[in-house]
């Protein structure tokens, strides 16, 4: 195994037994939003209107809902003040919502949506700047009890809301890994609250500002910057940095890592660790297989132990995803067997077997005993 993989995957296991999801601040200055209120209705009326995909009479769906009565049709994109509550409708009798993965991943209680006789609502209160991004419904015509796929029309607005103290949308990660594949076009995601701002692409060692062409390296405020063929060249540590109009100094982003895979897909990059190393007799313990890849991978495990065939044990698999910020998940498979009341038989190699479809990596521990 390449050590720099093996230092990244550690790191990424310590973060995960932190516990990556610390909730990213939310400001509620009733006061200033009351402000920001009075000056929304003037900025909301004149929306860029540029219809992206819109719905099958090439109108948008999506309208979001200004005051009692008026609405507004929406286009690519709408900018917000945070503070005042959201609401937008969508005509149907059966409509899907997409909204910003940060609401689900926080099971955010400001989020509702209903669904009305003629239309769908959903309404967002106090947004903040962290719920900037795209928000899409889309009508699910259904016969019967399938719905069908071809009859869905879909209406995306990206919305910003833009806070003139957070330039980059908050990200709950402070330290983000972005893997650069020889295949495909990989994204710097510091993505800003307001589509006017200028931001800067940096590297850390040796500190330079990156060129941006606009065809290699590109910055689309609703992504980031696309690096469209990534290189070993490209790796290293980076931040983004955005100048503010109001502000003279200027605002540094989330840094991040990024890494060159050059084997895209490989076999499983396991780990095991007892609860204990030394016991003593009638104690228990457990042994832990952990294997961290990609969210697609499906692992699998087998055991070989000392006491294989001869008494009873308890192995329990699992796996699920972790959000690793825009465009990044990981799969974190486990299997734990729990070994009760320990005897001589117990001491000695076990061995975690962790199979996906491109080969086996096995790993092992010694148990030993106390005396
Ligand atoms: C930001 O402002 C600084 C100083 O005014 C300037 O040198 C830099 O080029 C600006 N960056 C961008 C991306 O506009
Ligand atoms: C494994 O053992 C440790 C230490 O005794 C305990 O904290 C943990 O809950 C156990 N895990 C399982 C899955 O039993
Ligand atoms: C992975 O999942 C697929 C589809 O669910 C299944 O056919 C395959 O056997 C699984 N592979 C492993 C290694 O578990």
């Amino acid at each position: 195994m390449k050590l720099w993989l093996f230092f990244t995957l550690a790191l990424l296991w310590l973060e995960v037994q932190n516990g990556v999801c610390q909730q990213v601040k939310r400001k509620k200055e009733a006061d200033e939003n009351r402000i920001r209120t009075g000056r929304k209705r003037v900025k909301v009326r004149y929306p860029k209107v540029k219809e992206k995909e819109a719905g099958s009479k090439g109108q948008s769906i999506l309208t979001q809902v200004l005051d009692k009565a008026r609405f507004l049709r929406l286009g690519e994109s709408l900018s917000l003040n945070p503070g005042k509550t959201l609401e937008l409708r969508c005509k149907g009798t059966n409509i899907g919502w997409a909204y910003p993965s940060y609401l689900d991943t926080f099971n955010d209680n400001r989020l509702s949506i209903k669904q009305h006789e003629r239309y769908s609502q959903l309404i967002l209160t106090l947004p903040s700047a962290a719920d900037t991004g795209d928000y899409s419904c889309r009508v699910v015509l259904c016969d019967g009890e399938e719905c069908a796929k071809d009859g869905e029309s879909t209406s995306v607005t990206y919305i910003y809301f833009t806070d003139k103290d957070e330039l980059f949308v908050p990200s709950a990660i402070h330290f983000e890994i972005i893997y650069l594949r020889p295949d495909k076009p990989a994204t710097v995601p510091c993505r800003v609250t307001n589509p006017k701002i200028k931001v800067s692409l940096h590297r850390e060692v040796p500190a330079e500002e990156i060129a941006v062409d606009g065809t290699q390296i590109s910055y689309n405020p609703t992504k980031g910057f696309i690096i469209q063929n990534p290189s070993p060249e490209h790796k290293g540590a980076y931040y983004c940095k955005a100048n503010s109009t109001t502000k003279i100094t200027p605002q540094i982003s989330t840094k991040y890592q990024l890494l060159y895979v050059e084997v895209p897909s490989g076999p499983p990059f396991a780990t095991i660790e007892a609860s204990s190393n030394t016991l003593s007799g009638g104690n228990i313990f457990n042994v832990t297989c952990t294997v961290l890849g990609e969210p697609e991978m499906n692992v699998s495990f087998s055991w070989r132990y000392p006491g294989q065939g001869q008494r009873p044990v308890n192995i329990h698999d699992s796996w699920r995803l972790i959000n690793r910020g825009v465009g990044h998940t990981t799969r974190i498979s486990q299997s734990v067997m729990i070994v009760d009341d320990v005897e001589t038989i117990d001491y000695g190699k076990y061995i975690c077997s962790t199979k996906n479809k491109h080969g086996e990596t096995l790993v092992a521990t010694m148990v030993k005993s106390h005396e």
